[in-house]
């Protein structure tokens, strides 16, 4: 069997660059809920190759659907109309309630797009330093941008000098956001994660979401709200926002919009879908037919497999257990999070938890030092997530115990 050892061993190729802490899995396929590794080991995914792999692997309505995309095309230039991205476009803007879509291949991208969204919106009412409002452990990516607008002093560690214009508030805290602003004229937006994924998933309070939108408007600021990991099916809603009643000026989505192909989108509504003109903003892959097509079948089986039920459902029951489990457990501090979007966070550290599941053979990861990130395929059935609580609990028990907490 393969053992698991310690994170961060060197490289199993010498020519991959070394940017990753890895496990010492090598993987080969998956089915549903399930990957192997090149050993014929099979695990349990719920981590869904961090909130990605929406319908699982190898999903049978997807599989065939991209096969044939691939035999018509795969990519062309945006110098020409591309069907696929109307029909995933004029999709969006159902779902959302919004009005405009540009298309990318990552989240990074899609937060990249919207930043200079929030900037030309400034620049073209004459604000000529335009300042956005970012939040203390957000995560929006890893360009230069997106990694200062981050709130994580790791992720920026050693590629200063940071973009400038972000001014950095505390989450769930109205009174913040109105002291951090007052009297600055150059405030754009204001830009969040729904429920902050890498940073502990931290969940927005509903009210908190429309106090933010109320001042938006009052202000004429864009809300922009990352939904890149949080979005699209994962919480029970197709967007998190929805669960407060409230609509964003513009949204980021990437990850799970297309079960695993790369792709990236910025919806808009009316007070950012005219922002940018011809020439302003470009990308060579963003829109390509095959990430198209995987877009718009992602939300088609979604709709046809019943996956936002699924996601509550499975989700409840998944929380429900662990609540049960964990019940009586010192160092337990809080099960948070929404759908199949949860995390356990403990007292202590618990990175060991990331290597010792995949070794009991449960996949998942470990964010915030001591938050136990669950964010599976939305086509998790409750029996499978028994079998995640069934391998997760004793391991955290006993992490618990060795750390003399319990
Ligand atoms: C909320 C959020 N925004 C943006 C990103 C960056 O996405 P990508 O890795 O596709 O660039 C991530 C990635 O984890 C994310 O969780």
């Amino acid at each position: 069997m393969n053992a698991v050892t310690a994170p961060n061993t060197p490289p199993s190729s010498p020519h991959v660059m070394h940017t990753y802490g890895r496990l010492p899995i090598a993987v080969s396929h998956g089915q549903g809920c399930r990957v192997w590794d090149v050993n014929g080991k099979s695990y349990l995914d719920a981590l869904g190759g961090i909130a990605v792999n929406t319908l699982g692997h190898a999903h049978p309505k997807l599989v065939p659907a991209l096969c044939d995309q691939v035999g018509k095309m795969i990519h062309c230039s945006n110098y020409y109309h591309v069907p696929l991205q109307e029909q995933l476009a004029a999709k969006l803007v159902e779902l959302s309630g919004m009005t405009n879509v540009f298309f990318c291949s990552t989240g990074l991208e899609a937060n990249e797009a919207a930043l200079k969204l929030a900037r030309k919106f400034g620049q073209d009412k004459g604000i000529t330093r335009p300042e956005i409002v970012v939040y203390e452990k957000a995560f929006h990516g890893r360009s230069i941008a997106t990694l200062s607008a981050t709130g994580n002093p790791k992720v920026q560690a050693g590629f200063g000098p940071l973009v400038e214009g972000f001014i950095r508030v505390p989450i769930n805290d109205i009174a913040a956001i109105r002291q951090a602003t007052e009297g600055n004229p150059n405030v754009v937006a204001v830009f969040f994660e729904a429920i902050q994924g890498e940073g502990g998933i931290n969940p927005m309070d509903a009210d908190y979401l429309r106090q933010v939108r109320a001042l938006c408007d009052e202000r004429d600021w864009l809300l922009m709200i990352d939904e890149v990991q949080c979005g699209m099916c994962r919480t029970g809603k197709w967007f998190p926002h929805e669960w407060a009643g409230i609509v964003p000026d513009v949204m980021p989505l990437a990850k799970g919009l297309g079960s695993g192909v790369p792709i990236g989108a910025v919806v808009a509504g009316p007070k950012a879908a005219e922002i940018f003109k011809p020439g302003n903003h470009g990308t060579t892959f963003g829109g390509n037919p095959l990430a198209m097509r995987a877009g718009v079948e992602t939300i088609r089986i979604m709709e046809e497999d019943g996956l936002l039920a699924n996601a509550v459902k499975v989700g409840e029951h998944l929380r429900a257990a662990l609540q049960r489990e964990l019940a009586n457990v010192k160092g337990i501090k809080e099960i948070r999070g929404k759908g199949l979007m949860l995390g356990i966070d403990l007292s202590v550290p618990c990175g060991e938890i990331w290597s010792r599941s995949a070794e009991a053979g449960l996949l998942l990861s470990v964010t915030a030092d001591s938050v136990i990130r669950l964010v599976p395929p939305l086509v998790m059935t409750t029996a499978e997530a028994d079998e995640v609580v069934a391998i997760l609990v004793p391991l955290i028990k006993q992490l618990l115990a060795e750390k003399g907490v319990s």
